[in-house]
């Protein structure tokens, strides 16, 4: 089956995907994007056929693509959804997928009720740039309205060589959720790290110097033994003086409360997940003195 597309949308995502369809030999038949300059660049480097920057312009190359790629902002997919719902497109034949790894085949239900098969194909990877990168053996989390849209995309996705996963729409909060635990918060975490190593008196630009062996190594050993046999340190071995410590430290000083808060919740949390009752233990104790 062909798979040829069109982009509403020519950002980040939108340029990989586009590379990753050309490159195993299906075309960009149409491409709009609200901005005519990045909209250019891309039908240059993807050879698109037609371009517009008005969206409403697709409805005249409805046979060409099989494909509707809707590859803009969370915030609008709706939006543009409910636009292409009122335009004469052949949308029984048509696959309309969204890129979110939050937002579910709900946006597209204008399309759905039109009669398209729609979904959402998400790659949980980071995009910074509007540069073609190797999706090549990358996860795809799928989620369809409907089984022939499901395997439509799976099809898709195994032929853009990608590894599929199907998630259902009713789940697909906690597939974010998971994606948010396992890369926003981490940042935050080190960031708080680099704080501690100023108040020691380094100097931020040697933080990576010193710790990156040490980040590199619980990273390995989370994705090869699990969360819950990668802690070490004073939770682990209940050195509950030293948990102590780090809690009067950080409470001495106004500008570290908010780690305070977060040692306090982390604590707990690890302890939690390594069999450790510490809740009471360290609150009772720095609260009674
Ligand atoms: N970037 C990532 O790391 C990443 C990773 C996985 C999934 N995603 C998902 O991929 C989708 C696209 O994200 P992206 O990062 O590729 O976005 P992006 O780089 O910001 O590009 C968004 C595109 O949508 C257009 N656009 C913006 N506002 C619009 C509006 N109000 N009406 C019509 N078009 C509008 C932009 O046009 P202009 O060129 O005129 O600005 C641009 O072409 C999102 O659903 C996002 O959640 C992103």
């Amino acid at each position: 089956m062909e798979f040829d597309a069109a982009f509403i949308g020519t950002g980040r995502v939108a340029w990989s995907l586009a590379d990753a369809f050309v490159d195993v030999g299906y075309f960009v038949r149409f491409a709009s994007n609200r901005t005519e300059e990045p909209l250019k660049k891309f039908a240059e480097e993807f050879m698109v056929d037609e371009i517009s920057t008005n969206i409403k312009d697709i409805g005249k190359f409805t046979s060409k693509f099989q494909v509707c790629v809707i590859a803009v902002p969370d915030s609008v997919i709706k939006e543009v959804a409910d636009t292409l719902a009122g335009l004469p497109l052949k949308f029984k034949t048509t696959l309309f997928m969204h890129l979110s790894g939050s937002k579910t085949t709900a946006e597209l239900s204008s399309l759905k009720k039109m009669g398209a098969m729609t979904g959402s194909f998400h790659i949980p990877q980071s995009f910074p740039e509007r540069k073609a990168t190797r999706l090549w053996d990358l996860p795809v989390c799928i989620e369809a309205s409907s089984v022939k849209a499901e395997k439509m995309m799976l099809q898709i996705a195994r032929r853009l060589e990608l590894k599929p996963v199907c998630i259902k729409p009713e789940l697909k909060i906690y597939y974010h959720l998971a994606a948010v635990f396992a890369s926003n918060f981490f940042p935050t975490i080190i960031a708080d790290s680099m704080k501690m190593f100023e108040l020691a008196g380094g100097n931020k630009k040697d933080y990576f110097k010193i710790f990156t062996p040490i980040i590199e190594t619980t990273i390995e050993n989370i994705i090869d033994n699990g969360p819950e046999n990668s802690v070490s340190g004073v939770i682990s071995r209940k050195d509950f003086d030293i948990i102590q410590e780090h809690l009067n430290a950080l409470d001495s000083d106004i500008s570290t409360r908010e780690q305070l808060l977060t040692y306090i919740r982390l604590s707990e949390e690890t302890a939690k997940m390594l069999g450790i009752n510490l809740k009471i233990t360290i609150y009772q104790k720095r609260r009674s003195g």
